[in-house]
């Protein structure tokens, strides 16, 4: 799982349309902190042109106003106060995600259900929902035959429940085609391994209990009706003698 702590600092002159902001990720793989990273990106009107990236240790234009900026802050007291960033600002604060809320994370119920069934030329309607994780942050997609879907899904955002839980819902709107298998996945901090959950098949809940209430009946009817034959046959033995006795001897007398 990748931690990105994310801070925002923007300044806006709105009359004029122009915005500059900046950005400062601290990244980390695993909690230990030995990968960790800390970056920080000036942006003005939304691109990207200037970096400081602390694995790389200085500065890195991307325009020309980023060029010469980089120039500027690698060679000033700027580039020595990022270099501290990591261990200061960074790694501090990832340490306590890792201790304070990671380590409280709540694992979500999921449930996977169809909303809506195919019918001709109407594709089929499928609501993949996770109740009762902390914290927010989760990641939840559709695989079709191991193929991550992109279209034709609609996801809610994280909804908080008020009690520090929180719910996320998708749709999943797809045509079925036979064989073919549907799942939904969910990946949050409270799992290490992605939580996947499969699409029972091509029936719907409903009707693969009818089908079984069904099936159930065939069964049960053929036993009641086997457990039937037999008992008349055991009881009545005598009449299939007694008939077979009648024949016989008008046979006997055909013949003299
Ligand atoms: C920071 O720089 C390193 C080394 O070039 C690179 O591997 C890493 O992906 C960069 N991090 C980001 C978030 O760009």
């Amino acid at each position: 799982m990748i931690l990105i702590l994310q801070l925002l600092l923007a300044l806006s002159l709105r009359a004029d349309g122009y915005s500059w902001y900046q950005v400062l990720d601290c990244i980390s793989r695993s909690s230990d902190l030995s990968d960790s990273e800390y970056i920080t990106t000036y942006y003005f009107n939304k691109d990207p042109f200037l970096r400081f990236n602390s694995t790389v240790g200085e500065f890195v234009g991307y325009t020309e106003l980023g060029v010469k900026n980089a120039e500027l802050f690698n060679k000033g007291p700027e580039v020595q106060r990022m270099r501290g960033e990591l261990e200061r600002y960074c790694k501090p604060n990832l340490q306590l995600v890792y201790t304070h809320i990671l380590d409280k994370a709540v694992k979500p119920k999921i449930r996977l259900t169809s909303e809506k069934q195919a019918s001709q030329g109407h594709p089929a309607l499928l609501m993949c929902s996770a109740y009762g994780f902390y914290p927010p942050a989760i990641d939840m997609y559709w695989l079709r035959d191991g193929e991550k879907v992109t279209s034709d899904v609609v996801s809610t955002e994280e909804m908080a429940d008020g009690n520090w839980y929180y719910q996320i819902h998708s749709h999943l709107e797809y045509t079925p085609t036979s064989g073919e298998k549907i799942s939904c996945v969910v990946e949050h901090a409270s799992s290490k391994k992605p939580i996947i959950v499969d699409w029972g098949g091509s029936f719907p809940d409903s009707d693969r209990d009818k089908i079984f209430i069904g099936a159930s009946g065939f069964v049960l009817g053929i036993i009641l009706s086997t457990a039937g034959f037999l008992y008349y046959k055991k009881k009545s033995p005598g009449q299939i003698r007694e008939s077979s006795a009648d024949i016989d001897p008008s046979g006997v007398l055909m013949s003299d």
